[in-house]
């Protein structure tokens, strides 16, 4: 078999410690992050979002790609389809070997995301695959993340009790794809909702919270901690360094070796930090 996502987050909220899942746009995130779970010794959670299977073209060739070193690692690594408003590709990502998913249907209203989330759920459990869902609060794109948006417990306890997800993302201050770490999480809806709630909680926009905001929120009862944007920085400001560098390299393998170790660094710094060690 494969890991579980359900199992991995309900002992990691247990210990409350945060589990990292980190985003995987080329192939070079995905041994960044491997390499740094097991240097750390921590398990992590790699996930392809609906979006990178567009910007590939298709879901195969990155997923198959990240499932390959997934299974090579000496660490539990969890594959994991993320952002997935398009059921036609969670029936394909369960297909090809996925091993957990997030359906969003936080853009139907509460009936229908309700109604749509529970089909998922017989779908992927039925194929021993975890699944993670998210209760729109807000109208709009990114509404259920903007910053001013909250998840209500008793909706959410409503709504996870009606889908039977393993693992619900919330709405609790962060917001998607910030640059800057200076959001300001509301533990106490945090600790609200780990009390209500009977499955771990995921903090979606991870990469504009602080250190110390993490710490606290997971001290709170948070547990899958997703970053993107920020990993995405830290890569992107080492290949650039070598590219304005002098005698800048022409093979790609010159910059972005620099920019896979610098993912690899940072993440086994999160992933450490988020264990409390
Ligand atoms: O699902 C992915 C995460 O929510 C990443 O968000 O790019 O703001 O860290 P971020
Ligand atoms: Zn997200």
């Amino acid at each position: 078999g494969f890991p579980s996502l359900a199992e991995l987050a309900r002992e990691a909220a247990a210990q409350r410690v945060g589990l990292g899942a980190f985003n995987v746009i080329q192939l070079e995130h995905a041994t960044a992050l491997v390499r740094a779970a097991e240097q750390v010794g921590r398990p992590v959670v790699l996930q392809i979002s609906q979006n990178a299977a567009r910007y590939h073209g298709a879901l195969e060739p990155v997923l198959l790609a990240t499932l390959a070193v997934a299974r090579a690692a000496t660490v539990p690594v969890v594959v994991h389809l993320d952002h997935a408003e398009d059921t036609d590709l969670v029936r394909r990502a369960v297909e090809l070997g996925v091993h957990s998913v997030m359906y969003d249907g936080s853009h139907l209203d509460y009936e229908a995301n309700v109604a749509s989330t529970a089909e998922m759920v017989a779908f992927c459990h039925a194929a021993g695959v975890g699944i993670e869902a998210e209760l729109g609060e807000v109208g709009g794109k990114d509404g259920v993340h903007a910053p001013g948006a909250r998840t209500d417990p008793e909706e959410a306890a409503a709504f996870v009790e009606a889908t039977g997800v393993d693992l619900l993302a919330v709405a609790v201050g962060s917001s998607h794809a910030m640059t800057t770490r200076d959001a300001v999480l509301d533990t106490e809806l945090i600790a609200a909702l780990a009390e209500r709630l009977p499955v771990p909680l995921v903090l979606h926009g991870s990469s504009g919270v602080s250190d110390e905001g993490m710490q606290a929120a997971i001290a709170a009862g948070m547990t899958k901690i997703n970053v993107s944007t920020h990993l995405n920085k830290v890569m992107t400001a080492a290949v650039r360094a070598v590219l304005e560098g002098p005698d800048a390299p022409v093979d790609p393998r010159k910059w972005m070796a620099p920019g896979r170790q610098a993912v690899q660094d940072e993440a086994a710094r999160l992933l450490r930090l988020y264990a409390g060690s």
